[in-house]
Parts: structure tokens; C-alpha cells; sequence
């Protein structure tokens, strides 16, 4: 079985009414990353970076999988499919993807302050202060903030330099180590980039653009690739 491997950011859980970061009305345009995504913004002001995240966990369990994340199970029917997302919501693994890799952490686990490695998923949406892990430390989001190191990025680029297609869905390409993923793909292996806004990548090869939504843009290209992949037999 041929190998894709996904890259996604906020931009294919638009449609499921989750905000991105950089488009108008985005995250970004309404707190500041220092004041809400740091290790300092922690340590200066824990309730503020608490409800920041409270907030977006709370709305993910009111919103569900789209037409975007769906096609991409399809797409397992006749691939080996690796979904490398930026996004810390779990629409991914709700719409039944089986190789989710999440390189900024997961809205829905917290982990401990001492020791990185206790890691639990959290029961309900709310975050609160005097939650602590077993050792006694306070809890915090398990979110790679800016700055922090991301401990996936090694398997990532493993798995892009295996890729025998490569898809980058609804991410500006802002954000690195992340960004620079679509760079360790092989020479001449088929890129497609799936976003309303989408710019051409300098230094990609062979590349196509669908310069439209996840909703709209990921069903069709599924659907290529599947009948792609019987006249192939
Ligand atoms: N379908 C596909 N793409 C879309 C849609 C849509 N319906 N709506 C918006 N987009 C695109 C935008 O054009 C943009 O290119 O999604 C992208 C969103 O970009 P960002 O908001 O920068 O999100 P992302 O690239 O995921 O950010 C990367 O930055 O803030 C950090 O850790 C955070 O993981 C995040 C990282």
C-alpha cells in the first residue's frame, strides 16, 4: 500500500466552526500569544492560560468532525495513511483516522509540572488551579507553547521523508518546525495543498494546488486518489 501522510492545521477544523489562528477574526487577533501560549504566561498568569484553554475545550466537545477530517478515513481504504496535525483538537481521531500525530499537543490532556512523562486525559472541559497529578505538582495544558520544545518533530520528519504523497491541509506554513516538514518529503513524490488561501511552495516540485476549503477540497481529492489508485491495479 502506498504511503500519504497529511499535514494539517487549524484550517480543516474551520468548517467545524473551530477558530484558526491567523485568519480574520482568528485567535491571535484576540489574545497574545506571550499572554496565553508561553511557559511564561504560565508561570505569570496560570488562570489566564488556564481559561484560554478552558475555553477551547469546552467548545470542542460541542463541535464535531467535517466533511474534511471524514474524507481522510475514506482514504484508508486503499492507503497507508499518517495524519500529522498541528491542531490540538481530536476531530481527527473522532472521525476515525487511525495514525494521528500530534506535534502541539492535545487539548483534551493535561500533564503534570514535575515529570512530563504523567500525562492524563482530562474528565471533562474544565482545568482548574489545586488540580494536581500524583506526585502533587499542579496540572497544566498538555500544549507545546511557543518556545517549548516539540518533542514529535523527530517522527514527523521521519515520516514525511517516507511519504509516497504528501498532503498539507489548511495551515499557513507559519509556524517551524512544523512548516518545514513539506521539506524533508522526497524529490518528485506528489505534493497537493488544500487552502482557500493557498501560495505556491518554493521549492516543491511537483505540486497542486486545490485553492479551496477542507470540506470541499479534501472529498475531491480523496476521490482522485482512490480512482487514481484502482486504474493503478
Ligand atoms: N479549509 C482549509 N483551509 C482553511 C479554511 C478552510 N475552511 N479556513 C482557513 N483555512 C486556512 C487559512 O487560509 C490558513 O492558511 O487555514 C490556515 C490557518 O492558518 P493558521 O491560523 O496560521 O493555523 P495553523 O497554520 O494551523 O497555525 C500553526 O500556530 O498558533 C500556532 O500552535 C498553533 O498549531 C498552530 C500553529
Amino acid at each position: 500500500m502506498k504511503k500519504i501522510v497529511v499535514l494539517t492545521g487549524a484550517g480543516i477544523s474551520a468548517e467545524s466552526g473551530i477558530r484558526t489562528f491567523r485568519d480574520s477574526n482568528g485567535l491571535w487577533e484576540e489574545h497574545r500569544i506571550e499572554d496565553v501560549a508561553t511557559f511564561e504566561a504560565w508561570q505569570r498568569n496560570p488562570d489566564l492560560v488556564l481559561d484560554f484553554y478552558n475555553q477551547r475545550r469546552k467548545q470542542l466537545y460541542e463541535v464535531k468532525p467535517n466533511a474534511g477530517h471524514l474524507a481522510l478515513v475514506e482514504l484508508e481504504k486503499k492507503f497507508d495513511v499518517h495524519i500529522i496535525t498541528q491542531n490540538v483538537d481530536d476531530l481527527h481521531e473522532q472521525a476515525g483516522s487511525s495514525n494521528v500525530l500530534h506535534l502541539h499537543g492535545e487539548l483534551k490532556k493535561v500533564r503534570s509540572t514535575v515529570d512530563d512523562r504523567l500525562v492524563y486525559t482530562l474528565d471533562g472541559w474544565e482545568l482548574k488551579k489545586g488540580d494536581l497529578c500524583e506526585k502533587g505538582s499542579q496540572l497544566r495544558p498538555h500544549i507545546v507553547w511557543f518556545g517549548e520544545a516539540v518533542p514529535m518533530i523527530e517522527p514527523a520528519q521521519r515520516l514525511s521523508a517516507q511519504a509516497d504523497i504528501f498532503v498539507v491541509i489548511g495551515t499557513s506554513l507559519n509556524v517551524y518546525p512544523a512548516a518545514g516538514l513539506v521539506y524533508y518529503v522526497k524529490k518528485g513524490i506528489p505534493v497537493y495543498l488544500i487552502d482557500p488561501q493557498a501560495e505556491m511552495l518554493s521549492g516543491v516540485q511537483n505540486l497542486t494546488v486545490f485553492r479551496e476549503s477542507a470540506g470541499t477540497g479534501v472529498p475531491k481529492l480523496v476521490k482522485q486518489l482512490v480512482s487514481g489508485s484502482e486504474d493503478a491495479k
